[in-house]
């Protein structure tokens, strides 16, 4: 863990937290939160458009198929977490060919708008912190992508753990930095510089720009994948381990205890 990282957790050792205070964007912790949601509700209409350009592969294909590789089967109740337009939950509904079998749970009133234009499932206005479902109800849950947005891992995933039927699984779907030096210029010029270049200049939206330049934030200062690893198992998931795709698409993978 580094210095950054560890400097998150309080005197009891208990705050996880995945990002320090942004100052760039907010001036404190308590700004954060609507910080995030107006950044996703204003940019929502140009999210599936940026995320095509950004994702580095990582678009509807990607998703379904990690899906199905991690163990998604037909019969099975799936909670997304942090759903955003609907990318991941489109996926599992393609597999679980059941639309009422797939819920679909985020803060931001725009992003659910822009899901409720392709998805006919249950969508849900809410926040990971408290989950508005009953104890044991789904056999998967996937959170893609929105990690970097939570104010304590710990608090995410004890309540990701609680709604999960015991034998239950999570994924989690994030990007990482390259570990090579190399690498992580390059993905630094292409996020930091190009990317949100290439978005003001097709979407004409300094909203879609903004929610850009914040991505690369939030990666660049996201806590490294040992930490989330630790938080997953001090959160009482058994079972955990991380696969990389590429060097940069990373799968955290655990389960509630039988
Ligand atoms: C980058 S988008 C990811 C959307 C989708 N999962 C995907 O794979 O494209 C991040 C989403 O996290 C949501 N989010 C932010 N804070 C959240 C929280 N505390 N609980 C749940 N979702 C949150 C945002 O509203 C946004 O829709």
């Amino acid at each position: 863990m580094n210095d950054e990282a560890r400097n998150r957790h309080d005197a009891a050792g208990t705050n996880t937290a995945p990002l320090p205070v942004l100052k760039k964007y907010y001036e404190s912790e308590s700004e954060r939160r609507p910080f995030v949601s107006a950044l996703f509700d204003n940019a929502a209409e140009h999210y599936d458009w940026v995320c095509g350009m950004g994702s580095l592969g990582s678009g509807g294909f990607y998703r379904r198929w990690v899906l199905t590789r991690s163990g998604l089967r037909v019969g099975m109740k799936f909670l997304d977490v942090a759903t955003g337009t609907g990318m991941i939950a489109r996926g599992a509904t393609r597999i679980l060919h059941e639309p009422g079998a797939v819920v679909g749970l985020d803060p931001s009133g725009g992003m659910l708008r822009e899901a409720r234009k392709t998805l006919a499932i249950p969508l849900v206005q809410g926040t990971v912190e408290e989950l508005p479902f009953a104890d044991g109800h789904f056999d998967f849950l996937c959170m893609g992508y929105a990690l970097r947005h939570m104010a304590d891992l710990g608090v995410a995933f004890r309540e990701c753990l609680r709604v999960l039927k015991p034998g239950g699984r999570v994924l989690i779907l994030e990007i990482t930095l390259p570990r090579s030096p190399l690498g992580r210029r390059f993905f630094r010029v292409y996020f930091e510089k190009v990317l949100p270049l290439i978005t003001r200049i097709s979407t004409r939206s300094a909203n879609a720009e903004l929610l850009m330049k914040y991505y690369w934030d939030t990666i660049a200062h996201c806590v490294p994948p040992d930490m989330i690893l630790g938080v997953l198992k001090s959160s009482g998931f058994v079972g955990i381990e991380r696969r990389v795709r590429g060097g940069l698409l990373s799968e955290y993978l655990g389960l509630k205890p039988a």
